[in-house]
């Protein structure tokens, strides 16, 4: 792996209804809005942060979530 870009993460807000999931089990990538829903709609992610970027993605409950890699 060499001078690659960082994996990027990207929620589908007509997609997520509020579980809240991602930002439970991966506060360190997800957060909430006011309203309960993804706060993120598209960002990147440090390397160190992927497998919990990932973990996040895994565990909603819509597959609101999107990995890119
Ligand atoms: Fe939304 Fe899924 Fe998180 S529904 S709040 S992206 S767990």
């Amino acid at each position: 792996m060499e001078g690659g870009l960082n994996m990027r993460i990207i929620v589908d807000h007509d997609v997520c209804t509020g579980h809240g999931r991602c930002a439970a089990v991966a506060p360190s990538v997800y957060s909430l809005d006011d309203a309960g829903f993804s706060a993120i709609t598209e960002t990147d992610v440090a390397p160190e942060h992927e497998a919990a970027a990932r973990t996040g993605a895994n565990n909603c409950p819509e597959r609101a979530i999107t990995i890119v890699d």
